[in-house]
C-alpha cells in the first residue's frame, strides 16, 4: 500500500520556467505563430548542439524520421536496416515511403544495434541502416557495414561518441522533442546534416514540396505540412540554452542510482568510455521485470518498460528470431529520471528495488 502522505514518484517531468513561458509570450504578442524567427533561432541552437551545418526543425520525431527516409530516396525495392528493439517509428517510416524495414538484432547489454548481425542482414537493395542511439546511449556507429548511415537521435542530443555529437556521426539525424526528451517543445523534431543536397530536400519536404532554391516559387514534388510552430519552437530556445546544465542535472540522478544499485542484481547503464550519454531515459535490466515494475508502481514510483521489440508486433511478424531483442524487451525498466528527483527520491526508489530484487 502507498502511504497516503507520499506522493508519486514521476517518471519524466519537463524543465519548464519562467524563461519558456517569456518566450512563449513573446511570440503571441508578436502574433507570428508559424515560419517566423523563432525556428530560424532554435534551428541555428540545435545545429550548433549536433555540430552540423543544418538543422531542420519539423513537428515530431516521426516526421523528421519521414522526412530523412524521403531525402536518401528510399522507395519501393529498397531495404532498410533497423534495430529489431526500438520505438516503432523508426521502422515505420521505412515501410511508410515503400521501403522495406530489415530488422537487426541488438546488443543484449548496449540494447543498441549489434554490428555483426548488420552485416549478416545485409542484402543488394540495402540503401542506408537506421542506427538508434537508444535511450540516448551513443550507439558503435564505426562497426557498421559501410552504408549511409541515418541516425535515430531522437534521445541523444547533448550525447556524443568518440568526441563527436550524435547527430553529426551519420549521413543525417533525426531528433525528437518529445516530453520525455531532455529539451521538449510538446511536440517537435529536427534533422541535422552537413549535406546541402540533403538539408534543402528536408525543408522542401516539410513545406508541402515548395523548392527552397527557387525561393519557394516551384514545387518540384508533392510533400508534406511537417512544419514546427514558431510557439512550439520559442518552448525549445532557453531549454536550449541551457542544454549542458540539463544534461548535467541528468548525469546526476544516473551517477545516483548507479551508486544506490551497485550491489543488487541489475544491469546499469553505462556509456562507452570516453562517451557522453544522452540520459533521455534511465534504463536498467532486470529478471522479472514485470513483477518489479509492479512492485515499484504499488509503491507510488513510476516507472515503464524500455521500448518495443518489433518482431512481436503485428506490422513486423516474422522477420526470424532475435534473442538480443527479446532479451531487452523482456529486461529493461525504466526508472524516474527528471531534475527534480531529490535525494530522498533516489533513496526511495532504490530500496523498493532493494526488496524486489535479489543482491550479488
Ligand atoms: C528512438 C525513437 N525514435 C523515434 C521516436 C519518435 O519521436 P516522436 O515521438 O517525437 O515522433 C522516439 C520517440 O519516442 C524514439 O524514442
Amino acid at each position: 500500500m502507498v502511504p497516503e502522505q507520499s506522493s508519486p514518484v514521476r517518471l519524466a517531468f519537463p524543465e519548464l520556467g519562467d524563461g519558456e513561458l517569456a518566450a512563449v509570450a513573446e511570440v503571441l504578442a508578436d502574433g507570428q505563430l508559424t515560419m517566423g524567427p523563432r525556428v530560424d533561432e532554435f534551428e541555428a541552437l540545435l545545429a550548433q548542439a549536433a555540430g552540423t551545418t543544418h538543422a531542420v526543425a519539423v513537428s515530431s520525431g516521426t516526421a523528421a524520421l519521414h522526412v530523412a527516409v524521403l531525402a536518401l530516396g528510399i522507395g519501393p525495392g529498397d531495404d532498410v536496416l533497423v534495430p529489431a528493439y526500438t520505438f516503432p517509428a523508426t521502422a515505420n517510416v521505412v515501410a511508410l515511403a515503400g521501403g522495406r524495414p530489415v530488422l537487426v538484432d541488438v546488443d543484449p547489454v548496449t540494447m543498441n544495434i549489434d554490428a555483426e548481425d548488420a552485416a549478416r542482414r545485409l542484402t543488394p537493395n540495402t540503401k542506408a541502416i537506421l542506427a538508434v542511439h537508444l535511450f540516448g546511449r551513443p550507439a558503435r556507429l564505426e562497426e557498421l557495414p559501410d552504408e549511409p548511415i541515418l541516425e535515430d537521435a531522437a534521445g541523444a542530443l547533448g550525447a556524443s561518441h568518440g568526441g563527436r555529437p550524435c547527430g553529426s556521426l551519420g549521413l543525417l539525424a533525426c531528433f525528437s522533442f518529445h516530453p520525455r526528451k531532455i529539451v521538449t517543445t510538446g511536440e517537435g523534431g529536427a534533422v541535422t546534416t552537413d549535406d546541402d543536397l540533403i538539408a534543402e530536400r528536408v525543408r522542401s519536404l516539410r513545406h508541402h514540396g515548395w523548392s527552397p532554391s527557387d525561393t519557394y516559387v516551384d514545387m518540384p514534388q508533392p510533400a508534406f505540412n511537417y512544419r514546427l510552430s514558431d510557439v512550439l519552437a520559442a518552448l525549445g530556445i532557453p531549454q536550449m540554452r541551457r542544454l549542458d546544465e540539463l544534461l548535467a542535472q541528468r548525469e546526476r540522478i544516473a551517477a545516483g542510482y548507479a551508486e544506490r544499485l551497485a550491489d543488487l542484481d541489475v544491469v546499469l547503464p553505462a556509456a562507452d568510455e570516453g562517451d557522453r550519454h544522452g540520459w533521455q531515459a534511465y534504463v536498467v535490466q532486470v529478471d522479472r521485470r514485470d513483477e518489479v515494475m509492479a512492485g515499484l508502481r504499488a509503491q507510488g514510483i513510476q516507472c515503464q518498460i524500455g521500448t518495443y521489440a518489433l518482431h512481436h508486433l503485428g506490422a513486423y511478424r516474422d522477420q526470424g528470431p532475435f534473442p538480443g531483442a527479446d532479451a531487452a524487451f523482456e529486461r529493461a525498466l525504466a526508472l524516474p529520471l527528471h531534475g527534480r528527483l531529490t535525494d530522498a527520491d533516489l533513496d526511495r526508489v532504490a530500496d523498493a528495488l532493494d526488496k524486489l530484487v535479489s543482491h550479488h
